[in-house]
């Protein structure tokens, strides 16, 4: 039987194309279940999962959450804000006290890169970053990736370009990743100061004008602009953003093709998208959202598998 290449997944730079083709299958499985009546397995009845959440997520805790509990794993929920992480506790003594009560796997998001692989390195669970500050935040380029793959039949050869905030968007980075990884041709755009100094060194094509950027592509990733992360202004105001980096239904129709629109959420509406565009049939975003739950699920069982041998 396969299995995956990793004990944690702790970035899609971890991964190699087997691994992902492995998730995909797995995910195709699960898929088929959450749309049943019964929308539950009973696979990981045995196994305890902690998802710790030092930073606020909406749909990525969600998701995780309801994958879990579809799996009929135990599962417990921590949020930095109401714990004794306030009190002074570190990392390691918050995870291990949790793990003392007999924990199995560890989901986690966190603010400061790296968080996730010094967990793994410290504590006897296995671990799934769930995005670590600006790093990576591999179940997400996960799923865009399976999305793309199912409404255009395969990543492979496609065209794809990430827009926005590249400098501080850990989506940004796992999706280069992971898109190189199964041969799809990236692209970055976005205003120079957002983009990395050195970022096509990680073979990625580099552009600044939008209009070029989705005259190249078949999808374009719209990223949210991550203000909580910047401490000086990387653009004039967010109107300009918005003139030169944001898409809008009569950008999409001056192009010649029709091509497929993605957005990880949370979206600011009239931003980086407009609401004809996030509600148009070209727009997969809610389909991201349910393909989440499937392969969260699958990186859940694949690991899961490894620690019961
Ligand atoms: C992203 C995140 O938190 O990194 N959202 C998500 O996980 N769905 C992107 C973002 O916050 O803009």
């Amino acid at each position: 039987m396969s299995e995956l290449s990793v004990n944690h997944l702790l970035g899609i730079k971890y991964l190699n194309k087997k691994d992902i083709e492995l998730i995909f299958e797995t995910a195709d499985h699960f898929k088929e279940v959450i749309n049943r009546p019964i929308k539950k397995v009973p696979s990981l009845r045995d196994i305890t999962i902690a998802n710790l959440f030092f930073e606020n997520s909406t749909r990525t805790k969600l998701s995780f959450e309801l994958a879990e509990k579809r799996l009929s794993a135990d599962v417990i929920n921590f949020s930095a804000s109401q714990s004794s992480v306030k009190k002074g506790e570190t990392l390691i003594d918050t995870v291990n006290n949790i793990l003392s009560m007999k924990v199995d796997m560890v989901v986690m998001r966190h603010p400061n890169p790296g968080a996730s692989v010094f967990l793994s390195q410290h504590v006897d669970a296995s671990i799934i970053n769930a995005g670590d500050g600006a790093h990576e935040h591999p179940t997400q380029a996960l799923l865009d990736s399976y999305s793309i793959r199912e409404r255009l039949g395969e990543v492979k050869g496609k065209n794809v370009v990430i827009v926005g905030d590249i400098l501080h968007s850990r989506v940004a980075l796992s999706n280069i990743y992971a898109l190189k990884l199964q041969g799809a041709n990236v692209m970055v755009c976005g205003p120079k100061t957002l983009l990395p100094k050195h970022i096509d060194k990680l073979g990625v094509k580099v552009e600044t004008n939008l209009q070029k950027a989705l005259n190249w592509c078949d999808v374009a990733n719209m990223l949210r602009v991550q203000n909580e992360r910047m401490d000086i202004s990387y653009f004039p105001s967010t109107r300009e953003y918005t003139q030169q980096f944001g898409v809008n239904k009569a950008l999409l129709d001056s192009l010649d093709k029709e091509i497929t629109i993605m957005h990880p959420g949370p979206i600011n509406r009239g931003v980086e998208i407009t609401s004809d565009v996030a509600d148009s049939k070209q727009a997969i975003i809610l389909d991201q959202v349910q393909n989440g739950v499937a392969v969260r699920m699958a990186v859940i069982y694949l690991l899961a598998s490894k620690i019961k041998q």
